[in-house]
């Protein structure tokens, strides 16, 4: 179900929200930002799967506490009552919303962070089990503005007032819970007078940079530029970018980064004029399990979204061949930082998220 709200500033509304009382996801649907403003109710796995697929709800974080909320509501509606029998067809729907987009890891690490509490607790009674779920879903949402709101204060140090930053695609507020994350230093520096300006990328081919980032930022009264994808060598040759800060889907051990097709020609064209490439990640987005960038399964896209999307007539030959992956890998020695909820973490990476993952286990003792 969808309904066209009233108009309000695009930073009050909630990107992921739980409606138990209708047993309802309730997302906002970006992909009819920025022109309308749509609620929409999300109440089947088919309906939670297209969601995440069709970028209605997007951005790592964002998809993870959609994954939790969702398989919360799934498994709400198993009718069995002994544990077994719950626990086969609570995996058989996490498996199901687990396949709806590969690259963001944070699909899988919420799914799985959820089994868990029903594995921990298989003693209990499936209602109280179901109870837990809930709990777990509302505090992975806290946590998600949180861990955000912790990358803006670390990225912070890294710019100083009046900078310019460019971003590439949206790992803004509508990815996330609140704050965003390549976007968290930019609100932080907002409240406290920083005056950045900004270079939001367009991000072809589904338009995140233009649609939602630009959106947002300007939204919030920041000096945003919109520029096209082949603008960066210009902005940053011109001396106009100091940092640039963007999002990131998966990062492997060895530091390589999974993020929006583009990211790392951005990477390279910054290394070429000396402007630090920073990649803002929550640790649920470090993925210890993956050794390099060669590892991470890059989603691949339907060829429509290059051919006709966005053009009032088909803009390519009928039939041509079109590759359309929609993230790349940056390697390592791009990345002058990766900035997560603990700190800005430097190369060798896979040493540091060691140290990184034993501070984060000591703290949960
Ligand atoms: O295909 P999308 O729009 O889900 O891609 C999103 C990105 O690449 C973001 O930069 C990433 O998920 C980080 S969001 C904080």
């Amino acid at each position: 179900m969808s309904n066209t709200t009233q108009e309000k500033n695009i930073m009050a509304y909630e990107t992921v929200a739980l409606d138990d009382e209708n047993s309802a996801l309730v997302i906002l649907d970006q992909t009819k930002l920025p022109i309308s403003t749509e609620l929409v109710n999300l109440c089947t796995a088919q309906e939670i799967w297209d969601a995440i697929y069709l970028l209605k709800v997007r951005g790592a974080p964002a998809i993870g506490v959609a994954a939790a909320f969702g398989i919360y509501l799934l498994a709400k509606g198993i009718e069995a009552q002994d544990f077994d029998t719950f626990h086969q067809e609570f995996c058989r729907q996490k498996e199901y919303l687990n396949s709806a987009r590969p690259t963001a890891v944070n699909l899988s690490w919420a799914l799985n962070r959820m089994e868990r509490v029903c594995t921990d607790n298989k003693a209990l009674p499936v209602s109280e089990i179901k109870q837990k779920l809930r709990e777990e879903a509302i505090a992975m949402k806290e946590e998600d503005i949180r861990v955000c709101k912790a990358i803006g204060e670390h990225g912070l140090t890294l710019v100083k007032p009046g900078d310019g930053i460019l971003t590439h695609c949206n790992a803004g507020q509508l990815a996330t819970c609140k704050y965003g994350t390549a976007t968290a230093p930019i609100y932080l520096g907002q409240e406290r007078g920083y005056n950045f300006r900004v270079f939001a990328d367009e991000t072809r081919p589904l338009l995140q940079g233009a649609r939602l980032t630009a959106y947002e930022l300007q939204a919030s009264g920041v000096d945003v530029t919109l520029i096209c994808d082949n603008m960066s060598a210009t902005v940053m040759r011109n001396g106009w970018v100091n940092a640039v800060f963007v999002g990131c889907d998966r990062v492997a051990a060895n530091g390589d980064t999974a993020n929006k097709i583009g990211t790392s020609v951005v990477a390279t064209v910054a290394k070429r004029y000396n402007v630090p490439f920073y990649v803002c990640a929550p640790t649920s987005t470090i993925d210890m399990n993956t050794p390099t960038g060669g590892d991470i399964t890059i989603e691949l896209r339907p060829a429509h979204e290059v051919t006709d999307m966005w053009y009032e007539k088909p803009m390519a030959p009928a039939g041509v061949k079109v590759f359309n992956p929609a993230f790349d890998v940056t390697d390592h020695d791009l990345i002058a930082g990766i900035v997560t909820e603990y700190g800005v973490v430097r190369a060798p990476y896979e040493e540091s998220f060691k140290k990184l993952f034993e501070r984060k286990a000591g703290e949960r003792k």
